[in-house]
């Protein structure tokens, strides 16, 4: 006699699924918290607030890396670190400047970023000292990879990092081909500083499931730019930019946002799945964007986006993400829409390494468990007799 076909599945073992792992508390960080009802983010014991107006990204790397904030010794000495490991192995050069001039830059900085680990002698040495080390190559050598695929896809020279400066001025160099002003390099700064760390995100979750089987770093910021990738996460800056972009001079936007929702469709550089008031980091990006819109004569993408802001919220009761204001940010500074998950990624690999660090020095192999919706111990049929 056939077992029953159809077993009951086991809700009994599992009786409720957390889709999206939504709610579910399933690490210990000291990196960072969010209070997403007071709209609070704290990284290692800072304020975000205190970070974006009192340190600089290397000091922010420094505070992720170490739980505490760097000496004046400590954090000269992590400067010449990342300066002198800014260059790129030249067969990492070569592939920007061959690859396809139409490949999405994200996906050009996950493939470079992961061919770093061919180059690097530590690579598969899985021990602290050595994973900070290439914690601070990776960080040192993602703009450079960024700056020189937009270069090399606009047929410009690829250009060497400096030799000083810090990560903003460097990057907005070898982007641009000229030294930013110190306008520009604080701006690009305070970015970095409130992109870097963000608690339990999806691409961090990604660091730190590659990192519980006790595979290599460069494998867990590969995974993590792909997760990044993505327009319900990273992805959104540039998707809120084209958003902006694609209306009309004459846009009526309360009627266009109004349209989109009554479509049920998403507003990107909205909502998040902690913030139920609006993200702190989208204060200091929404502050920038407008002194930028007043210096770029570009007001009208601003006066946009605040209309959008106010529909949103008198329509669904929801405020923007730090995806939203980075947009009108980016764009005012003439970097290329598609460019922005970059710069979010080149900032993030300070937390997802963090965190990296972290789940290596207390593991255990992440592996939930799942309710299983399938049939059981169905008959075997043979392939003649399947219609
Ligand atoms: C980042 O996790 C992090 O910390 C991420 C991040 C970080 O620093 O790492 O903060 C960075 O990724 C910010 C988020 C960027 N993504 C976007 O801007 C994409 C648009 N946002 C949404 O897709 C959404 O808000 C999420 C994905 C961010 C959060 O989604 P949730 O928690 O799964 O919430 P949900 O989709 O279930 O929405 C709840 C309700 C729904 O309404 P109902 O269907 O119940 O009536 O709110 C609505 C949603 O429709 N809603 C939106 C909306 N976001 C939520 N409606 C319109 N536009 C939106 N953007």
């Amino acid at each position: 006699m056939t077992k029953k076909a159809v077993d009951t599945i086991d809700t009994d073992k599992y009786p409720h699924v957390n889709k999206g792992l939504d709610g579910i508390v399933a690490f210990s960080s000291s990196k960072s918290a969010i209070d997403g009802d007071k709209g609070e983010l704290i990284y290692a014991g800072y304020n975000i607030d205190t970070l974006a107006e009192n340190s600089t990204f290397e000091e922010v790397a420094f505070l992720l890396w170490f739980d505490r904030l760097p000496t004046r010794k400590e954090l000269d000495e992590l400067n010449d670190q990342l300066v002198a490991e800014r260059h790129l192995p030249d067969t990492v050069v070569n592939y920007l400047k061959n690859t396809s001039k139409d490949a999405e830059p994200m996906s050009v900085l996950r493939t470079a970023t992961s061919m770093l680990g061919d180059f690097d002698e530590e690579a598969e040495i899985n021990e602290p000292e050595a994973n900070f080390r290439k914690s601070i190559r990776m960080t040192a050598k993602m703009p450079a990879i960024i700056a020189g695929f937009q270069r090399a896809r606009d047929g410009k020279e690829v250009l060497a990092p400096l030799k000083e400066g810090s990560t903003a001025y460097d990057f907005l160099y070898m982007l641009n081909g000229e030294r930013p002003g110190e306008k520009a390099e604080k701006v690009m700064d305070i970015c970095l500083i409130i992109h870097a760390e963000h608690g339990m995100n999806a691409s961090t979750f990604v660091s730190r499931a590659v990192c519980s089987t006790q595979s290599d770093i460069y494998s867990a910021i590969t995974g993590a730019i792909g997760s990044l990738k993505g327009p319900l996460h990273g992805g959104a800056n540039a998707a809120v930019m084209n958003m902006l972009l694609q209306l009309d001079d004459d846009a009526d936007v309360e009627a266009y946002i109004k349209e989109q929702l009554a479509e049920r469709k998403k507003i990107m550089g909205f909502g998040h799945r902690v913030y139920r008031t609006i993200d702190p980091r989208a204060k200091h990006l929404q502050k920038m964007a407008k002194e930028l819109a007043e210096e770029t004569d570009m007001m009208t993408l601003y006066n946009w986006s605040e209309q959008i802001q106010s529909v949103m919220k008198n329509e669904k009761g929801i405020d923007p993400n730090v995806d939203f204001f980075s947009a009108t940010v980016y764009y005012s500074m003439g970097i290329k829409t598609d460019l922005f998950t970059c710069i979010f990624a080149m900032s993030r690999v300070t937390g997802w390494t963090a965190h990296f660090l972290e789940q290596a020095g207390n593991n255990r192999l992440i592996r939930p468990r799942q309710l299983y919706t399938g049939k059981k111990n169905l008959p075997w049929v043979p392939i003649e007799e399947r219609s």
